[in-house]
């Protein structure tokens, strides 16, 4: 690809902005899961190889341009210390001048991690006056987060105007196994789609719905439409504002003979440390929320899944990190495998959570491919230009 970070571009004493993503999931202020940090490794070794001095900028969850101290990206870094087995500074000085001066003293070959960059408002506005800010603690910009790519943020797109960019390695290996596998899709194809990042989803599977011919909706995704087709979700993870949406994806499903699936049958639990009971969605209570999918659905799915040729997944079927709720997750991948495995068929999952199901059923050698992004992956699907990509795109 071109601009992709190379052996014969010379970094020796160049400070270095390594747009990363270490949006890893956390409980109790414990990282969960590491691939993301994994997935980083091979760039920051050939930047330290050359001599480059590394300044990590990446983001935790959404902390909508505010200080929020669960957010820190300090533990991230001390993770990220341990796998390298190398040191990594972390510093979490704003953006501005003294923190330019403190960069400019590190070693060649060194590494400093950034404070969470969305605790700036600027950052998720891709302001440009705050892209040329972060520019300036920089001789080079380097963007190795696929999953970040399908956002129009300061440190992913307008930085780019700024200073000399280039693709980094997992970045470039992510879009050309995309590339491919994206041009051999064979039908029938089927989207198994979950998880919480719902309002984005139901956009991205709007459009979607014209490309597949199934559409498996569970999750808190499958709750947002059980509420808006009458059904008593309780306590559960939805989204209220949705119904618009909803109504488009059935009308359009309709029109592009896409099937949507959704659960008839759920595992639900008053709390989330707790056991679950199996329910059909017509008997949810107040008092509960949805936790998993029901074996009425999971052989509905594994229905699906078997008549397919080609099958995404995108997004757990319940809170799997609970082993009362992971049935329903662990049956899809076991589906997956099978068929994948047994009949060769392309199969490609993506996207944070659905990494982490994948490796706690230790199942990550029965997919065609799996990229650690979700939203971008979905979004790259659809066939959009990744704000991300396109930046990159030009010549450096
Ligand atoms: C992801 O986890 O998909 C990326 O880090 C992007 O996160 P976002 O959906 O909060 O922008």
């Amino acid at each position: 690809m071109k601009n992709t970070l190379s052996k014969d571009i010379d970094l020796k004493g160049k400070k270095v902005l390594l747009r990363v993503d270490l949006n890893v999931p956390m409980k109790n202020g414990a990282i969960t899961e590491t691939s993301r940090i994994e997935k980083i490794i091979p760039t920051i070794e050939l930047l330290s190889e050359k001599q480059a001095k590394i300044i990590i900028l990446s983001h935790i969850g959404r902390p909508k341009g505010r200080v929020v101290k669960e957010m820190s990206l300090k533990p991230i870094s001390e993770k990220l210390s341990i796998l390298l087995k190398k040191n990594v500074m972390f510093n979490n000085s704003a953006i501005n001048e003294r923190i330019n001066s403190e960069l400019n003293q590190i070693s060649n070959g060194s590494i400093v991690m950034l404070e969470n960059i969305r605790f700036n408002k600027e950052e998720e506005s891709n302001d440009i006056n705050f892209a040329k800010k972060i520019s300036d603690l920089g001789d080079v910009y380097v963007n190795d987060a696929f999953s970040c790519s399908h956002r129009s943020h300061a440190s992913i797109d307008a930085i780019t105007k700024y200073i000399p960019s280039y693709f980094g390695l997992q970045i470039a290996q992510e879009i050309s196994a995309l590339e491919r596998i994206t041009s051999k899709i064979e039908k029938p194809v089927s989207l198994i789609i979950g998880g919480s990042k719902i309002s984005t989803k139901f956009k991205i599977i709007n459009n979607l719905i014209k490309k597949f011919d199934n559409i498996v909706i569970v999750g808190g995704m499958a709750n947002t439409i059980l509420k808006h087709i009458g059904k008593n979700v309780g306590n559960s993870i939805c989204e209220i504002n949705s119904g618009s949406l909803v109504k488009e994806i059935f009308e359009n499903s309709k029109k592009y003979n896409c099937k949507i699936i959704l659960p008839n049958d759920v595992v639900v639990s008053k709390s989330l440390n707790g056991s679950g009971i199996e329910k059909d969605t017509d008997a949810v209570s107040d008092n509960e929320m949805i936790l998993d999918i029901g074996p009425k659905t999971i052989s509905s799915i594994e229905k699906i899944i078997n008549s397919s040729k080609t099958v995404l997944w995108n997004g757990p079927a319940g809170y799997f990190e609970n082993t009362n709720f992971q049935n329903g997750t662990k049956k899809i991948l076991d589906a997956i495998s099978r068929r994948s495995i047994n009949e060769k068929i392309f199969s490609v999952a993506g996207g944070g959570e659905t990494v982490a199901a994948i490796n706690k059923f230790k199942k990550s050698k029965s997919f065609t491919f799996i990229s650690t992004a979700g939203g971008a992956f979905l979004e790259y699907l659809e066939g959009k230009t990744l704000p991300g990509i396109k930046a990159l795109n030009k010549d450096v």
